[in-house]
């Protein structure tokens, strides 16, 4: 597949999408969402691939936000503006309903639109460099892609009131203190540490990793009670699995386990 503003790259079960903006500090414009999605769902449908790591090209952003030139386009227009938020929204849930893990590795600015498109992945590693926040309210609007609701779920709503609230950057050390950024490494170990949190995951049953993450996020819209019932369905659908009698058998065996995703 050829885009014009990311590259998709695929080496053995992990592929890779990057930004590809950097004169634009890989801002994510109306062009760059649609190919995102339609990554997203190469990604989904390749059956090889078993994560998903996403970065932004250069060692300055991640991705700096929303195409500030196109929300000018639809400032005044209530419509359109609803619009362009459902689009982004759309193709950042694509990442929910990816049946894979998706890490978003945060190589610098990861700001407003960008900073939503790493919270709607499933983890978050950064370099010590990196600045995250979610400025929308510096330029009188607030977050329109899922932001408001992930960063909640995530760090709770406490942090979310204060990153949404005074639209400050914070450092990836502060993003990390309070839960957004789950590993933070250094500039030059941003690669391997992504790598070997990949590979963590890779190890183990697909069809457990993917029945766990379904299970959290699921669970974002249940009551305890409600969660649970589904936690003891799951459960139930993981322990008629192959993966599972592999697992018990590896264990007993003192042996590395070979998952097939069965
Ligand atoms: N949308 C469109 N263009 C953007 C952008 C965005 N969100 N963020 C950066 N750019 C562009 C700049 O306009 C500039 O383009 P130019 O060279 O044609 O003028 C280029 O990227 C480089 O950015 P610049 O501001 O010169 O770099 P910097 O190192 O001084 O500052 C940032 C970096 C990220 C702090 C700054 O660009 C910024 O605050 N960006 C906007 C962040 C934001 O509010 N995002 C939320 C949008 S909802």
């Amino acid at each position: 597949m050829t885009f014009e503003n990311i590259l998709l790259d695929k080496d053995g079960a992990v592929a890779r999408v990057t930004i590809n903006r950097p004169d634009k500090m890989n801002a994510l414009n109306h062009q760059t969402l649609s190919e995102l999605g339609e990554a997203f769902d190469d990604v989904k449908g390749d059956t090889d691939i078993r994560a998903l790591v996403i970065t932004g090209t250069g060692d300055k952003a991640f991705v700096a936000g929303a195409d500030i030139g196109e929300l000018l386009e639809v400032a005044g227009q209530s419509e359109e503006a609803a619009k362009l938020a459902g689009f982004g929204q759309s193709v950042f849930r694509k990442l929910d309903e990816l049946g894979k893990p998706s890490v978003a590795m945060v190589n610098g600015f990861a700001l407003g639109g960008g900073c939503e498109l790493a919270l709607a992945c499933t983890l978050r590693t950064a370099s010590n460099t990196a600045r995250l926040g979610l400025p929308e309210v510096s330029l009188g609007i607030i977050p329109g892609y899922g932001g408001s609701q992930r960063l909640s779920r995530i760090a709770g709503p406490g942090v979310a009131r204060e990153w949404i609230l005074t639209g400050d950057m914070v450092s990836a050390e502060e993003a990390h203190r309070v839960g957004v950024i789950n590993r933070i490494f250094a500039p030059e170990d941003l690669e391997e540490g992504t790598a070997k949190l990949v590979k963590s995951m890779l190890s183990k049953g697909p069809l457990a990793i993917e029945l766990g993450m379904q299970a959290i996020l699921r669970g974002w819209d249940m009551t305890q009670s409600e969660g649970e019932q589904m936690e003891t369905e799951f459960f139930g659908k993981a322990s008629v699995t192959e993966d599972m009698a592999e697992g018990m058998a590896a264990f007993l065996e003192k042996r590395k386990a070979s998952f097939q995703g069965k």
